[in-house]
């Protein structure tokens, strides 16, 4: 079964009023161009989703948070709700992203309670999982990124077909050091297998790879039969790259 290719922008703690507004009259005025064949999201700060939602309905273009509590309401200061994001009608919303696990201690049992706020609220998590230099070097990678994902399958049970996986080996990202074609398939393959036995429909989730993709390895990353499209982002950040990006993945499907 061939999936459509997602090709989603984590803008990460990047932007502002101006530059998004220029980026994305950048990318919609490209697209005009050449249509694409690819499914497209742009993953911005949750103060901007207000701006994304009124700039980007009705283009190609959807758009996505980068986090959501895992919590319903209450006093959680600082944290936005599912419900809050809904609001805003965005598709996606990343969880799990190495970033928040390194730096805010998030665990496999919160990452999957995230992505079940967001499967609740009708918004399709993008559940990251990758393993670090050490993890790899100790020969841990598909352990690590198998024990990520049954979090998420044991909490979200048959919801699972409705979720985004993103491979991203946390030495590729922002590195410029990218896992090879074959690395990367490899632990697509193995996540692919790990999601067959969970649910009938797994043939329909994506596969996304993510860390350091750009417009000159994403074709050889995309052509790999169990990567579906790429978690970008240093390359979304400039809409020329992020373009071609989206040209080489909708290549596949014209
Ligand atoms: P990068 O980031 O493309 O800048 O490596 C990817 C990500 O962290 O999602």
């Amino acid at each position: 079964m061939s999936r459509r290719n997602l090709i989603a922008g984590n803008w990460k703690m990047n932007g502002g009023l101006h530059a998004n507004g220029a980026l994305m009259a950048a990318l919609l005025e490209g697209l005009a161009k050449t249509p694409p064949a690819c499914d497209i999201a742009l993953c911005a700060p949750a103060v901007y989703l207000a701006q994304l939602s009124e700039q980007l309905r009705g283009t190609p273009v959807d758009w996505g948070a980068q986090d959501v509590s895992a919590h319903e309401s209450g006093a959680y200061t600082g944290e936005v709700s599912a419900a809050m994001l809904r609001e805003f009608n965005p598709r996606y919303v990343i969880v799990g992203h190495s970033e928040r696990r390194q730096y805010h201690g998030e665990t496999d049992a919160l990452v999957a309670a995230k992505a079940a706020r967001a499967l609740a609220a009708g918004i399709t998590p993008i559940v990251c999982v990758g393993e670090t230099l050490a993890q790899r070097d100790a020969g841990q990678t598909e352990d690590v990124v198998k024990r990520q994902l049954a979090a998420v399958i044991h909490t979200n049970g048959h919801c699972i077909s409705e979720i985004v996986v993103a491979y991203e080996p946390v030495w590729a990202i922002g590195t410029g050091r990218t896992a090879s074609p074959e690395q990367a398939q490899g632990v697509h393959a193995c996540l692919r297998t790990q999601l067959g036995a969970a649910s009938e429909s797994a043939h329909r989730i994506r596969i996304l790879y993510g860390g350091s993709m750009n417009a000159g390895n994403a074709a050889e990353l995309l052509a790999m039969p169990d990567i579906d499209g790429g978690l970008i982002g240093g390359a979304s950040l400039k809409s020329a790259d992020f373009l071609k990006i989206i040209d080489l993945a909708s290549a596949e499907a014209r």
